[in-house]
């Protein structure tokens, strides 16, 4: 039995710290998330990178550390905003040396996305970060798809790959990638755009997201994270992206709102990201219920799941607990999440029948 009536339990404090408030979630309601079927859009290979998997690539790749354990990285992972948290999220990325390291990266994500019946993934990576270190887009690239190609053999996951130009560099550099790209293509589904997004507008990205739509590529952006509705307005209208990551701040300006709606533009949202970045205090006050109930095409991600406390089942737990979200809302998030993918419409009618299925023969009590 379900009851979500009770007081839903702090959470503010993240939840891999040794000194987090202990949670417990409601058992049924927990079995009943992590077997329910699902897709996960926005989750970046690099934000998989777990302290133990750190520590042993750095020993492996003779990659120096300041931290000593997983304890030292664990108390590092505090952040104030997006930006205290990419300045060590780039850090961590430099002992990613060779094709195995992104081999291995990719699995260990996989496996963990098996483990909560994740049945297909569009996972972001960001090559710039890698190539500015010296490695070949080749390298990375390659690492990533063979997990995938591994985890469709193995356990049925599908996976589709979206490259994110780094918002912090400019346009040319994102051109430059998007050539280096172009003998992978047919591994590749979309261009994202993700970053430090204050004083990084979409704008700064019209022509390569152009020259990305002329090769037919879908196309994402980080936008409305911690930046203003503006820029999300941007995304749309000068980069003409499917998708918008994130998105919360388009609860400020009503007009933008009845166009999400109207056009059925969907949001990746990231609880845990959101809370453990400072845009909430707490996840009472995100904006998912409320997109929710005004009829956005909301979806529910992990973002930098080894930095924020928790993967997608974790995500939807926490937020389908702080926010009392009855059970045809969370049917609702996973139908969302096939929806709003880049799979071919048979595909996705199939892991939509499938969803169906699970809600005829699954029940659970909630208000
Ligand atoms: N890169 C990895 N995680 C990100 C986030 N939450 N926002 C922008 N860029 C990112
Ligand atoms: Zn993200």
């Amino acid at each position: 039995m379900v009851n979500m009536k009770q007081t839903p339990p702090s959470y503010s404090t993240h939840p891999t710290h040794p000194d987090m408030n202990p949670v417990i979630f409601d058992p049924a309601l927990q079995s009943f998330i992590n077997e329910l079927p699902k897709a996960e859009l926005h989750v970046h290979i690099e934000g998989t990178l777990e302290p133990t998997m750190l520590l042993d690539l750095a020993q492996r790749n003779s990659v120096h550390t300041e931290y000593r354990n997983t304890e030292q990285l664990q108390q590092a992972y505090r952040f104030g905003n997006l930006q205290d948290f990419l300045d060590i999220y780039y850090t961590g990325t430099g002992v990613l040396c060779c094709e195995q390291d992104f081999y291995e990266l990719t699995r260990a994500y996989l496996q963990k996305a098996r483990q909560q019946n994740i049945l297909h993934t569009e996972i972001m990576f960001d090559p710039q970060t890698h190539c500015a270190r010296g490695l070949a887009f080749s390298t990375v690239i390659s690492g990533i798809h063979r997990a995938c190609e591994e985890a469709r053999g193995k356990f049925g996951i599908s996976s589709h790959l979206i490259l994110c130009f780094l918002r912090h560099l400019d346009e040319q550099s994102a051109f430059a990638t998007l050539e280096a790209a172009a003998d992978y293509r047919p591994w590749i589904t979309a261009i994202g755009l993700d970053s430090s997004e204050q004083g990084n507008p979409p704008e700064k990205f019209r022509s390569v997201f152009a020259e990305a739509t002329k090769q037919g590529y879908h196309k994402v952006a980080h936008a409305g994270e911690e930046g203003p509705a503006a820029y999300i307005w941007q995304a749309l209208q000068l980069l003409q992206v499917d998708r918008i990551d994130h998105g919360n701040r388009a609860l400020d300006d009503p007009k933008l709102i009845t166009t999400l709606r109207d056009r059925q533009i969907p949001l990746t949202l990231c609880p845990l990201s959101n809370l453990q970045l400072k845009n909430i205090a707490h996840l009472h006050q995100h904006p998912l219920r409320s997109m929710l109930e005004q009829g956005l095409l909301v979806t529910v991600n992990s973002d930098d799941p080894a930095y924020f406390g928790g993967y997608l089942s974790r995500n939807l737990l926490a937020v389908a607990t702080a926010q009392q979200l009855d059970r045809e809302q969370i049917l609702t998030l996973a139908k969302n999440s096939f929806t709003a993918s880049f799979l071919d419409e048979p595909t996705k009618k199939r892991y939509l029948d499938h969803l169906q299925q699970y809600a005829n023969n699954t029940s659970l009590n909630t208000p």
